[in-house]
């Protein structure tokens, strides 16, 4: 079976996304399949066989080596950002009737919108921060924002990954940069009240056709939130499992079964949230969640004592049905 693993991105997150996919080449078990690396870039789409690149041709997702045409029976998707995780790419292989892992083009274009997300889940009883919603333009006093959501608050592109572009203002002296970074990434943003509590990431997945919780992991950033640097670089401690009491874990659990179940996920997801007072707040999810060396995901696989390998067979079967 051709499998298309598919890689890159248009956005910042590219070079994550670029080592997530070689997580998955490492791991598909290749007496099932045939694995293709294939890079979605900026520059071009193309797929990596020795060192060479072949062109993808676009009309029917298929590319062509001596002479000879090959197709993919399904695409393995691990792009963080456009046009992978917003729904673009999953709407063009929905068309091409191509089977791709992790949600659909409407799920994925939800998810991947904060305000959206946030507004249809406020619909279901779910914790979440106070925010205020801003386009590029909008005119607001720094009075106003700290009169609804208070001091310090948090500030971020409404459409981006990996903390690009996202600060927390401790200091109103701080807010005009802020917006800055946060409107280089989107020209929509979010203005979030700063939850004070512990950082608990939850990996949750469709396996074997039943919502699994993969784990909970705490968050303990060293740098003043779980910015990029302490993703990435090591600047954070990744706790399996998150020290929570039983009652909280419970409730942590049931919530993030919920939210993947009200925004219609499947496949992997990890979705962050805040503890506070022993009630789970609703952060943002992530519907292709990072595999890199430094991810949580599948960190909480290993944990579970799941063989990634097993989690990939599980997701191209969803993706087969
Ligand atoms: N957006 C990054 C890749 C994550 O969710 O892990
Ligand atoms: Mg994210």
């Amino acid at each position: 079976m051709n499998i298309a693993v598919v890689m890159g991105g248009y956005s910042d997150e590219s070079v994550i996304s670029l080592r997530s996919g070689q997580l998955i080449l490492s791991h598909l078990d290749l007496a099932k399949y045939k694995p293709f690396e294939v890079h979605i870039l900026p520059e071009g789409w193309n797929v990596l066989i020795d060192g060479n690149k072949y062109l993808i041709n676009k009309g029917d997702f298929s590319f062509e080596k001596d002479g000879a045409t090959t197709t993919f029976n399904a695409v393995i998707n691990t792009i963080h950002g456009t046009p992978g995780e917003d729904g673009h790419l999953q709407a063009y292989w929905e068309l091409l009737d191509i089977p791709y892992t992790g949600c659909g083009f409407y799920q994925s274009s939800l998810t991947f919108n904060k305000r959206d997300t946030l507004s249809v889940l406020s619909k279901f009883n779910i914790n979440k921060a106070k925010s205020i919603y801003l386009s590029k333009g909008d005119v607001v006093t720094a009075q106003e924002i700290v009169d609804t959501v208070g001091l310090p608050f948090m500030v971020k592109p409404n459409q981006s990954g990996s903390s690009l572009g996202i600060s927390k203002v401790n200091d109103i002296a701080d807010f005009e940069k802020a917006l800055q970074l946060a409107f280089a990434e989107d020209s929509d943003i979010l203005i979030e009240e700063y939850l004070k509590g512990t950082e608990v990431s939850v990996g949750v997945l469709n396996l074997n056709g039943k919502t699994t919780v993969l784990g909970l992991t705490e968050i303990v950033s060293h740098n003043d939130f779980f910015d990029y640097e302490a993703k990435y670089q090591g600047k954070s401690d990744e706790i399996t499992p998150a020290r929570v009491d039983e009652q909280t874990e419970r409730k942590i659990r049931e919530t993030a079964i919920k939210v993947y179940e009200v925004l219609g996920m499947s496949g992997f997801s990890r979705a962050d949230y805040i503890v506070r007072d022993g009630e789970p707040y609703f952060i943002e999810i992530n519907t292709n969640p990072g595999l890199s060396g430094q991810s949580i995901f599948p960190q909480q696989a290993e944990h579970a004592g799941i063989p990634f390998s097993e989690l990939l067979d599980s997701e191209i079967k969803l993706a087969l049905q």
